[in-house]
């Protein structure tokens, strides 16, 4: 696989910002959508359901990026582990959980930054956390099983989603909780439209096309709409709405 955006500079500033902010540089304007902001935060606790856990449950964050939502994950869950295909990503994620901080400059305009650092949150178990360079669509058997999988905007950045979506159930154990968020972003840089996941007149609507690959495994519990707010630069910013699933392991499959 050729190295992705996700290996760049920019990314990796925009991607410290979206998951630990600070707020005033996330969304500095006063008028904007300011409950789009904490998404890797959102996607936890309001998708999850720590309640049902077991005391020595397991978390699987997919695609985590730069790590936020497997350290909230690590609040409830023995256990977390993040991967990522980005090497860039999980560097920073563990220097942050090795350092506490991590230095990066926040993009203002043009060549412009804003010097700007992203801080371990409080309360953080580091015993419980783990990061791994893993590409999604070739996942090794000793990952072991999980009690909850989260996927936040992964499937429409893979080349095969399919590749992904059909290793789930061997993932998670059964009454085991998936969350699959996703914005439906498909685009040919990253995936051909012959593997997306609804998004072309053949294909039918996401949501459906997604339940006709996993419902011999999970019964869909649930569904949201997250709104997540990404800064670009001072004056640029993407605004979307991940359509958000929520799905439990069966412990047989459907008919
Ligand atoms: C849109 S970002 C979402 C990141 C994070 N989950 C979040 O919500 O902020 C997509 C992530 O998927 C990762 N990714 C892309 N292809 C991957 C693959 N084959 N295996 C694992 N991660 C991959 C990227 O490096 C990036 O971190």
């Amino acid at each position: 696989m050729p190295d992705s955006i996700y290996e760049s500079s920019p990314l990796l500033a925009q991607y410290l910002l979206f998951h630990y902010g600070p707020e005033s540089l996330a969304m500095p304007w006063a008028f904007g959508p300011r409950e789009a902001l904490g998404f890797p935060v959102r996607c936890v606790t309001e998708c999850v359901d720590a309640a049902s856990l077991p005391a020595d449950a397991r978390a699987l964050d997919a695609g985590c990026a730069v790590g936020r939502s497997t350290l909230e994950l690590s609040r409830f869950c023995r256990e977390a582990v993040g991967f990522d295909y980005s090497h860039t990503f999980i560097v920073a994620a563990s220097t942050l959980c090795r350092d506490g901080e991590l230095h990066f400059e926040a993009p203002e305009y043009g060549m412009m930054t804003t010097p700007a650092v992203a801080r371990l949150p409080e309360g953080i178990d580091l015993s419980r956390v783990r990061f791994r360079r893993e590409d999604a669509e070739r996942l090794p058997e000793d990952l072991g099983v999980f009690d909850v999988v989260l996927a936040a905007n992964l499937l429409c950045r893979l080349p095969h989603p399919d590749r992904f979506l059909e290793r789930l159930p061997s993932l998670l154990r059964p009454g085991g909780q998936l969350v699959i968020t996703t914005p439906h972003t498909w685009s040919e840089d990253f995936t051909a439209p012959a593997f997306w996941i609804g998004g072309t007149p053949d294909s039918g609507a996401p949501l459906d096309a997604l339940n006709q690959r996993l419902h011999p495994h999970f019964d869909l519990a649930e569904t949201k709409d997250l709104p997540f707010c990404i800064r670009e630069h001072a004056r640029k910013f993407q605004w979307s709405v991940a359509q958000t699933s929520v799905w439990r392991r069966r412990d047989t499959p459907a008919e």
